[in-house]
């Protein structure tokens, strides 16, 4: 049994995979935008994931842009038949790093072949919708018209599965409508906790929840509470936010992004912590 097997396991689209994943726009350069200073360090950090035992890895091809998938494609084609790969799709890069909704069937389209291109695949396992009418958080509004292009490439054999990310509860259901949403990806942190009531949802339905910036993003979570449960068990402050999420619901995914081995090995050694009652109260306080 690997550390992270500890963690447990979820099914989702059809096969079973670790709670414990890897987020991988960390790889990009600084702003997710041009290449990294340290590619070989990249490249190793997917590898000792995966060797690691890792068998779930969040993408996009809007991360460099291009360049993250190159760096997974350099590391891990040809890939194990275990690996699930999730990208997403939704926006494209201005000139200037800037995040730009693309909904069109063209841009869409053109999206899914990128990913498959610079993924080296012939077919993606799931791709999560991006939905951008705010870029900071879930803003209603009909998907209908992008979700229904996804659906069309899904018929045509592309794209296995479909996930939503940045979406209402709403969205949700109207998604549900068109398609099967093996997955949603929203933001939700110890200190983020806007989705409470719907990952609870979810996890009735059997469908995963994947919280990005599982650690706080480009700001790392800070919080007096934290330092001090971990100092009390013995972990970091990254550390127990992991393990927090892995207890908050049984179909959390985490995806915890870095582009250090020492982090990386960090993040995995969560998967074993055992959170006591009176650390989760504390816990629970800060959202
Ligand atoms: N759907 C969406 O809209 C969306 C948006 C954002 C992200 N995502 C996905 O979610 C994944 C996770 O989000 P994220 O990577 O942005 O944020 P995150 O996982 O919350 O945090 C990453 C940050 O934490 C640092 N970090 C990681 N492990 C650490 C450790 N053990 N100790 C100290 N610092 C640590 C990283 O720096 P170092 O690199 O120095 O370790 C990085 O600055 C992404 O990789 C991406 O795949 C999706």
């Amino acid at each position: 049994m690997t550390e992270i097997s500890h963690a447990g396991t979820f099914a989702i689209a059809g096969r079973t995979v670790k709670r414990m994943g890897y987020g991988a726009m960390q790889l990009a350069g600084r702003g997710v935008f041009g290449p990294p200073k340290d590619r070989p360090g990249a490249v190793a950090v997917l590898r000792a994931a995966v060797e690691s035992g890792i068998d779930h890895i969040d993408t996009s091809d809007f991360y460099g842009p291009h360049v993250t998938n190159q760096i997974i494609r350099e590391a891990l084609h040809p890939y194990r038949d275990d690996l699930l790969i999730v990208t997403k799709i939704g926006a494209l890069r201005g000139a200037d790093g800037s995040w730009n909704p693309a909904y069109s069937a063209a841009e869409l389209t053109g999206a899914v072949h990128d990913n498959l291109r610079n993924l080296g695949l012939d077919v993606l396992d799931i791709v999560n919708l991006r939905i951008m009418f705010d870029v900071h958080g879930p803003a209603e509004g009909s998907i209908e018209a992008p979700l229904t292009v996804l659906a069309e490439l899904q018929r045509q054999g592309l794209v296995r599965h479909i996930g939503l990310s940045n979406v209402t509860r709403t969205q949700i259901a109207q998604g549900r409508g068109i398609t099967d949403i093996v997955c949603v990806q929203n933001q939700y942190n110890l200190a983020h906790r806007n989705d409470d009531a719907l990952i609870d949802e979810l996890a009735a339905s059997g469908t995963a929840y994947v919280p990005f910036f599982p650690l706080g993003g480009f700001t790392p979570l800070q919080s007096t509470t934290l330092s001090d449960v971990a100092a009390r068990l013995g972990a970091t402050p990254m550390q127990v936010a992991l393990a927090w999420l892995l207890r908050r619901a049984p179909n959390i995914l985490l995806i915890p992004g870095t582009k250090s081995v020492a982090h990386l090995r960090d993040n995995l050694a969560a998967a074993s912590i055992d959170l006591p009652p009176e650390a989760v109260a504390a816990l629970d306080r800060i959202g």
